[in-house]
């Protein structure tokens, strides 16, 4: 049998993809160089972006894999070198669309990312649940979806979504994590431990603007925020840096919660925002016999929607009622998220109904505020 050509096995080695970028590694200039001996032993060294690089075994196992296909290859043997920083700062460049460095790609006119600024008034209420299944929903259905997880206080999407490894970091340019083909980088990422974090107002904003323009997001159909409760710092940023975001508020049932959620969410009046709508959490239990207990109240979710469509003068409507669910929970703390582990039970089908919204709903005025203010008589 002939020796394999380089062809084929550029060819071939054309199919892996690098697991944080996403890209094929010979697109990458990954492949320093491949032979084959006359008996079709193949020796490979690919080029990792930095040494330690966590995902250096999955690389290794792929592109065994790939060449191994390749008719003739009798064995193959992959090495593993470095990148120079040259090659690192052209990937960099490359990357990056030659677009000037620390742009924020989402807030740039042609974006073609939909960003949802989840919120809520209060903690607890499950918003990083929501954001989470509706992230891992979307991405299941084909769409490429990113989360930044902004909670500086209360960050909690990583273990959510199981994600084991940090960042990788090319220089200045940061690696998301993928857990679920959900692009997640999280405060929670950056600080040892499990140490608070006690930054004030500047330092927030400085963090977001790197989880957004430092990131290597690649093409996003969706970016996810899941922003800390309240009103605070983090929203006036998400206004300031992706004026386009849109807002989705999440509250429970009980009036205290959505008298809150409704302060949140008319934050977007100050801010020009959209809001999407309103999700209710919590809603219900239900019981063995069939029978709903509603632990927290009822209605707080369509007050929320009713009084919002008020204050901004156009419909926004109550997206859906998530009941009480065990194996939601459940999802949450072991890392993987019940609209994919049990994706029948009713929490996980409320929630991929909501994800469906979301993905078909097209761009209108619906729900924005005009920033118009009365004139005097
Ligand atoms: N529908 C639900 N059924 C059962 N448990 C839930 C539900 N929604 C959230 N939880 C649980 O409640 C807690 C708070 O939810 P979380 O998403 O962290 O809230 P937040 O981000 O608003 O603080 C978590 O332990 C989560 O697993
Ligand atoms: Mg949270």
């Amino acid at each position: 049998m002939p020796a394999p050509s380089h062809d084929a096995l550029m060819a071939a080695l054309a199919t892996v993809n690098d697991p944080e970028i996403r890209k094929p590694i010979t697109e990458l200039d990954m492949v320093e160089s491949v032979e084959a001996t006359e008996s079709g032993h193949v020796v490979v060294t690919v080029l990792l972006t930095v040494s330690g690089c966590p995902l250096k075994d999955t690389i290794t196992r792929d592109t065994t894999a790939a060449l191994a296909a390749v008719e003739g290859v009798t064995g193959v043997d992959v090495r593993l070198g470095v990148m120079s920083p040259e090659q690192r700062k052209q990937l960099r460049e490359s990357l990056r669309g030659g677009a000037a460095e620390r742009e924020i790609p989402f807030a740039q006119p042609g974006s073609l990312t939909r960003v949802y600024a989840v919120a809520s008034g209060k903690g607890g209420v499950g918003k990083s649940s929501v954001t989470v299944n509706l992230a891992a929903a979307l991405a299941e259905s084909g769409l490429r979806v990113g989360i930044v997880d902004a909670d500086i206080y209360g960050f909690s999407v990583p273990r959510m979504l199981g994600v084991q490894h940090s960042p990788t970091q090319v220089d200045d340019m940061i690696l998301p994590p993928i857990a679920h083909e959900v692009k997640v980088i999280s405060i929670g990422m950056f600080v040892p431990g499990n140490q608070p974090v006690v930054w004030r107002g500047p330092m927030l904003h400085r963090a977001l603007q790197q989880f957004l323009g430092d990131v290597f997001w690649g093409d996003l159909d969706i970016l996810l925020l899941d922003l800390p409760p309240g009103t605070g710092d983090i929203a006036i940023s998400v206004a300031q840096l992706i004026p386009g975001a849109e807002i989705l508020v999440v509250t429970t049932p009980q009036q205290a919660a959505a008298e809150v959620a409704e302060r949140a969410g008319s934050i977007a009046l100050q801010t020009h925002q959209r809001i999407v709508g309103v999700i209710e959490n919590m809603s219900w239990l239900e019981l063995p016999d069939g029978s709903r207990q509603e632990i927290f109240g009822s209605g707080g979710g369509q007050v929320v929607a009713d009084s919002l469509t008020r204050s901004v003068g156009a419909e926004v409507p109550l997206l859906g009622q998530i009941p009480l669910d065990t194996r939601l929970r459940e999802g949450a703390d072991n890392g993987s998220p019940v609209v994919l582990s049990e994706p029948t039970t009713p929490a996980a089908v409320a929630l991929r109904g909501i994800a469906r919204g979301l993905r078909t709903r097209s761009r209108g005025l619906a729900g924005r505020s005009l920033g118009l203010t009365p004139t005097g008589r």
